[in-house]
C-alpha cells in the first residue's frame, strides 16, 4: 500500500508506527532511523580522512504506483517540497493507472584505449579474430557473475582520428546483475588490456567503465487525467504542453526542466548509497546525445490525458560498492520492497516522471515559491514547538506576514495560543 492519506500530517512517532504496522519497519529498523545507520568506524573505512557524519532527512513519497505495484519511495535531499511534489503527481497518475516502466538488463560498458598501433585497421580485424577467446577470458574474470547468469556480453571496436593521432578504443559490455558495475568493468577492462595490447601490436592507457550507460536504460509513462488539473484543466494541460516546448526549445530552460527530474532520481540514489554522480553524468550526456541538449521527459495531449514520458540511462544499483554500508538503505531498499537493480531503475524513472511533471504543474500554475514557501513553513513551525493540530495555522499566518524564519514562528505560535486562551 502506498497510497497514505494524511502522511504527511503525521508526526515522525507516528509515520514510523504506521509503517511499523504496515510491516515495512522493525523497531531496530526504527532505531537505524534515528541514528543516521552510520557507524564511524565503517565511515572511516568508507573514504578517507574521516573526521564525522553527515546527516540529511530521509522522507518517503506516497501513491506511487509502478507497473501495478505499490512502491514507499525513499528520497534523501536538503531540499523541502520535493517529496511532497513527487507525491501529488503520483496521485495524479495513480488515478490514469499509475506509471507504466521498463528498463534495459544492467549491462554495463567498459572501455580500453589503444595508442602507437601502426595499422588500426588491421588490428581491428586482429581483435575480431579472437573473439571468442576474449569473452572466454572475461568470464573467467567473473565467476559469481557467471554463476548467476550474468557476463561478458560481447565488444566492438572504434579507431579514432584525434589531435594526438590515431587510436583504438575498445568497448566491452558485461551483465552486471544488481550492482553498479564499476568495480567489475573496471577487472575487466584491466585484466584483457594487455593481451589486446599484444594483438593490436600497441600500447594499452585508459582502461574504464564508461558513465555513458547507454545499454542501461530506463523507460517510465503516465498518464495525468485532464480533470485531475484543477477546474481549468484544459487550459493547464495545453499549458504543460507550452512549458515542456520550451525546454525542448531552449538550452537554459531545458537544464532546470531536467534538474527537476533529477531532484527525484538522485533523492532515491542518496538513500540506498548509490553513486549520484555516475548517475547525472549518465543522465546529462543523454540529454546532449543529438547534438543539442534536450529535455529527458516529453508530453503530448491525448484525449483525456496529459500523457508524460521519460528516458534515461540508470547505472543504478541494490548490492555491492557502498549500498547496504549504511543500515538505512537496507530500510530504503525494503521499503520499495527489495527491487532487482532493474526494478529500482523503472521505480527511479518514474520517481523522475513524478517530479518533473510535479515542477511544471506548480510553474504553470501558482508557480513554485508558493508551495515551497508553505512547506518549509511548516516545517519551521514544527521545529520551533508548534503542536501538529496548530502547524497549518502556524504556516499560513507566515506565508500571510511574508516571514518564514525560525523567530516569525516562535512569536506566530505564541499570537495563535495566546488568542486561543482569551
Ligand atoms: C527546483 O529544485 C526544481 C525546479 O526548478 C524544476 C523545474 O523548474 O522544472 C522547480
Amino acid at each position: 500500500m502506498s497510497s497514505i492519506s494524511g502522511f504527511y500530517k503525521m508526526n515522525v512517532d507516528e509515520r514510523r508506527a504506521f509503517l511499523k504496522k504496515l510491516g515495512y519497519l522493525t523497531d531496530e529498523d526504527i532505531q537505524s532511523l534515528s541514528s543516521g545507520g552510520l557507524e564511524i568506524s565503517l565511515a572511516d573505512r568508507m573514504i578517507e580522512n574521516v573526521i564525522g557524519l553527515i546527516s540529511y532527512p530521509l522522507g518517503v513519497a506516497t501513491n506511487f504506483l509502478v507497473n501495478g505495484k505499490d512502491v514507499l519511495v525513499p528520497m534523501s535531499l536538503e531540499e523541502p517540497s520535493v517529496v511532497a511534489a513527487a507525491s501529488k503527481a503520483a496521485k495524479i497518475a495513480r488515478s490514469g493507472g499509475g506509471f507504466m516502466a521498463e528498463a534495459d538488463e544492467p549491462v554495463m560498458i567498459g572501455t580500453i584505449q589503444f595508442v602507437e598501433i601502426k595499422d588500426p585497421n588491421e588490428a581491428v580485424h586482429r581483435v575480431m579474430e579472437q573473439r571468442d577467446n576474449i569473452k572466454r577470458m572475461a568470464n573467467e574474470m567473473l565467476p559469481e557473475i557467471i554463476k548467476k547468469a550474468g557476463g561478458f556480453e560481447g565488444f566492438d571496436l572504434k579507431v579514432l582520428y584525434t589531435d594526438a593521432g590515431e587510436m583504438l578504443e575498445l568497448y566491452f559490455y558485461v551483465h552486471v546483475l544488481d550492482a553498479m558495475g564499476a568495480n567489475t568493468i573496471d577487472t575487466v577492462a584491466e585484466g584483457l588490456a594487455p593481451y589486446i595490447a599484444d594483438l593490436v601490436k600497441g600500447r594499452y592507457l585508459l582502461r574504464i567503465l564508461s558513465n555513458y550507460a547507454v545499454k542501461r536504460m530506463a523507460r517510465a509513462r503516465a498518464k495525468f487525467p485532464v480533470e485531475e488539473l484543477g477546474k481549468d484543466g484544459d487550459r493547464v494541460a495545453m499549458d504543460l504542453i507550452y512549458a515542456y516546448n520550451l525546454a525542448k526549445a531552449d538550452v537554459f530552460r531545458a537544464v532546470t526542466h531536467n534538474k527537476g527530474i533529477m531532484n527525484g532520481i538522485i533523492a532515491v540514489a542518496n538513500a540506498i548509497n548509490n553513486d549520484t554522480r555516475a548517475i547525472e553524468a549518465g543522465a546529462h550526456s543523454y540529454a546532449s546525445r543529438s547534438g543539442k541538449y534536450q529535455p529527458l521527459t516529453d508530453y503530448r495531449i491525448e484525449g483525456k490525458y496529459v500523457v508524460g514520458q521519460i528516458e534515461l540511462p540508470l547505472q543504478v544499483a541494490t548490492v555491492g560498492g557502498s549500498v547496504g554500508l549504511n543500515r538505512v538503505n537496507k530500510i530504503a531498499l525494503k521499503l520499495m520492497g527489495n527491487p532487482t537493480s532493474k526494478e529500482l531503475a523503472e521505480i527511479m524513472a518514474s520517481v523522475g516522471l513524478a517530479q518533473n511533471f510535479a515542477a511544471m504543474l506548480a510553474l504553470v500554475t501558482e508557480g513554485i515559491q508558493k508551495g515551497h514557501m508553505k512547506l518549509h513553513a511548516r516545517s519551521l513551525a514544527l521545529s520551533a514547538g508548534a503542536k501538529l493540530e496548530e502547524v497549518d495555522a502556524v504556516a499560513n499566518r507566515m506565508v500571510e506576514l511574508n516571514s518564514i524564519t525560525f523567530d516569525t514562528a516562535k512569536k506566530v505560535i505564541e499570537e495563535i495560543r495566546n488568542k486561543g486562551s482569551r
